[in-house]
């Protein structure tokens, strides 16, 4: 059964942009099955820098089909930019792209809510990326979303808009005292895309299992991270899907026991995005330089990303969510320059040592982390093929790591280029 997925095990970032373009070449079909605009997923080719928010990474492999899966939440108005921007780079997505008609849509009035939302939290505000996430996922757990098949139909659609600014109006206007857009205006704003998007919906969950059927070779890419999942992550400082392998059953309308394999990809140390707990978080020069040397500046909003050394701690929590026995290791060109390198291994916490990541810590301080000191290995890897050319103390990191966590790390990524990639193994289908 040819069912890759591929997802993030730390707080996002994490490379699975990079890792699932890389692996698409041989790909038949990349289908998102979570998150929305939220994301931010960089590919390079040839230097050149291609970052997709919605679109499946898979999309700049000319053959590769891709589809946008109904877990996934979709913003119409940037959906039209994004397609726009890859057609001024010359990517075709004619007959290759496709959104399922059960996904959510992200409206104007979720974009306002997100917003106005983290203004009243204050210092306590989850760093959304604004981009109206939590709105539109609120609403489809509340049975008040709008669906990309209701936009297809112009009275279906402005009913239902109506009915969600029913909701939305007294708490924009009483409790918020701002102003919320009228239905008039949100037709006039999003309805003519309906023709647009009209070419690209299919039933999603047909035509990834007729894929299936046919031994054709899939990939479902996940957004974020498992620490960032709505369930298992540091809540409520997290975003509002399921990056975690649930998320790939419910977001695309395939059964579990057609995934045949999961690789986590795992940055070679941690970083995050937004408030929350980040237990190696590092405040000095070395979190510095990690961001740095790792350009470690969010995608999707520009905000510098948090730096911290590696937490087998975290790692240990999301393999064991995830069911992952394969990694990918990710940016371990960025340690290149490091004299030391520290890997967390434990924490102390409440006077007891603990080795996996517990619940319900919300702030850093709660957890002291226990680490363990490498020597650096001081030479380049960008350029580096084969693992066992990779420099001995790089190599003795990695094993570190696949022994703290009982796992194998399958591929590794030494640079943003696609070419900048190891792999163990021939092929994961
Ligand atoms: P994603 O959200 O998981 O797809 O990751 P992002 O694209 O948001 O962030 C990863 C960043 O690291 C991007 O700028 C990538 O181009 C870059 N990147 C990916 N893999 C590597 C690597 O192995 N080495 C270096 N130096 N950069 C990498
Ligand atoms: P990729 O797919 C890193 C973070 C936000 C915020 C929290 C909630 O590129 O790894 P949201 O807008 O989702 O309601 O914000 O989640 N966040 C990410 N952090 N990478 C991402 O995606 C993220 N998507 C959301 O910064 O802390
Ligand atoms: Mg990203």
């Amino acid at each position: 059964m040819p069912l890759l997925v591929l997802l993030g095990c730390q707080w996002g970032d994490e490379g699975k942009g990079k890792i699932v373009d890389f692996l698409s070449g041989d790909v038949d079909l990349v289908a998102r099955y979570q998150g929305g605009n939220n994301a931010g997923h960089t590919v390079v080719i040839a230097g050149k820098q291609y970052i997709q928010h919605l679109i499946p990474s898979g999309i700049l492999h000319e053959k590769t089909a891709c589809l946008i899966g109904n877990g996934v939440v979709v913003d119409p108005e940037v959906l039209r930019e994004e397609l726009d921007t890859l057609e001024k780079n010359g990517i075709s997505v004619e007959g290759r792209l496709f959104i399922s008609q059960n996904a959510h849509l992200i409206l104007p009035y979720h974009r306002l809510m997100d917003k106005a939302l983290e203004r009243m939290r204050g210092k306590g505000k989850i760093g959304t990326t604004g981009r109206g996430i939590g709105c539109a996922y609120g609403d489809k757990i509340t049975r008040q979303g709008v669906r990309v098949l209701d936009l297809l139909d112009p009275e279906r659609f402005a009913r239902k808009v109506e009915k969600a600014l029913d909701y939305y109006r007294p708490i924009f206007e009483g409790i918020l005292g701002e102003q919320c857009p009228t239905t008039q205006a949100v037709i006039d704003q999003i309805g003519p895309l309906a023709d647009f998007i009209r070419g690209f919906v299919v039933d999603g969950v047909s035509m990834i299992n007729r894929y299936i059927e046919q031994g054709k070779r899939v990939l479902a890419e996940g957004a974020q991270g498992i620490m960032l999942d709505i369930d298992f992550g540091t809540y409520p400082f997290v975003t509002s899907s399921n990056p975690s392998p649930g998320g790939v059953c419910t977001g695309l309308g395939v059964g579990p026991r057609k995934i045949n394999s999961i690789l986590g990809v795992v940055k070679a140390y941690t970083t995050r995005v937004g408030a929350g707990p980040l237990p190696t978080e590092l405040l000095d020069d070395v979190g510095e330089k990690l961001r740095t040397e790792g350009a470690e500046f969010g995608a999707t909003t520009g905000r510098p990303r948090r730096c911290g050394w590696f937490d087998a701690v975290v790692l240990r929590r999301t393999l064991q969510i995830s069911g992952i026995t394969d990694i990918v290791i990710t940016k371990l060109d960025v340690l290149d320059s490091f004299p030391e390198i520290k890997i967390c291994t434990g924490y102390r916490f409440q006077g007891e040592i603990l080795d996996l990541f517990p619940f319900g810590i919300e702030e850093e301080a709660e957890v002291e982390p226990i680490y363990e000191t490498l020597p650096g290995w001081r030479e380049k890897t960008t350029g580096i093929k084969q693992f066992d050319s990779l420099p001995e103390n790089a190599r003795a990191y990695l094993h570190r790591i696949e022994q703290l966590l009982d796992a194998r790390v399958a591929i590794v990524s030494v640079g943003p280029g696609r070419e900048n990639t190891i792999m163990r193994q021939d092929s994961f289908f």
